[in-house]
């Protein structure tokens, strides 16, 4: 396996070392939801989806919400965090490279579960995610980016892994993804230094 270990993600958690961590939803997400993207009552898939601020708001909003993380304490924290709402959703622990939903479904909210994997796996998560999704289903991804100086001399250096969009292009490529024009949205992730590009990609 490249990349980092289930047990590296489970220790993370346990130790409360999550610099990824927002502590609250994105905002691009609640962005998204109030410009009426989503119909109400669609399912949706957050994969990686850690302890799980946007489980909690997609929930709150009443939408069929499932997620998914290989590490058993990061949906502890989630469960939790539903719980003390008052709401519900299903949670996973399962491996997103080879987990699958009981039917594809509306939309997918993707935010740094593929800067989480190493590039040897992006072409088989792209793959995942074009299967889980009904044709015309929404992939709402915040694309990390996340440039290192050893990048320069070939080095793959993460997580995060960087997303450059040369990259997400070749993965989503525009046969199967309907891509928006660009620009893009930017996301600042204060804790992380880093930028995330906002972009709705339909499966076709
Ligand atoms: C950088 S964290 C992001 C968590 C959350 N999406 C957020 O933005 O706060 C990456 C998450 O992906 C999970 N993860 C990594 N590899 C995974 C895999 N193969 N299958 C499922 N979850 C995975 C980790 O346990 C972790 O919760």
């Amino acid at each position: 396996m490249s990349g980092p270990t289930p047990d590296f993600w489970q220790a993370r958690f346990l130790a409360r070392d999550m610099p990824w961590d927002r502590g609250e939803a994105n905002s691009q997400l609640g962005a998204w939801l109030a410009a009426g993207i989503l119909p109400a009552g669609a399912r949706i898939l957050v994969p990686g989806c850690g302890q799980g601020w946007e489980v909690v708001l997609l929930a709150e909003q009443g939408f069929q919400v499932t997620g998914i993380d290989i590490a058993s304490a990061a949906l502890e924290l989630c469960k939790a965090h539903l719980a003390q709402r008052g709401l519900s959703a299903r949670l996973v622990q399962g491996d997103v490279l080879n987990w699958q939903p009981d039917e594809p479904v509306d939309a997918v909210f993707e935010q740094t579960c593929l800067c989480a994997l190493h590039p040897d796996d992006w072409q088989a998560y792209a793959e995942q995610l074009h299967r889980w999704l009904v044709p015309g289903g929404k992939l709402m991804a915040l694309f990390m980016q996340a440039p290192r100086p050893e990048d320069e001399e070939g080095v793959i250096g993460g997580p995060p892994y960087h997303c450059p969009m040369t990259a997400m292009r070749a993965l989503f490529p525009a046969r199967r993804w309907h891509w928006p024009a660009p620009p893009y949205a930017r996301c600042t992730h204060e804790r992380l230094g880093r930028t995330e590009l906002a972009v709705v990609l339909i499966r076709r």
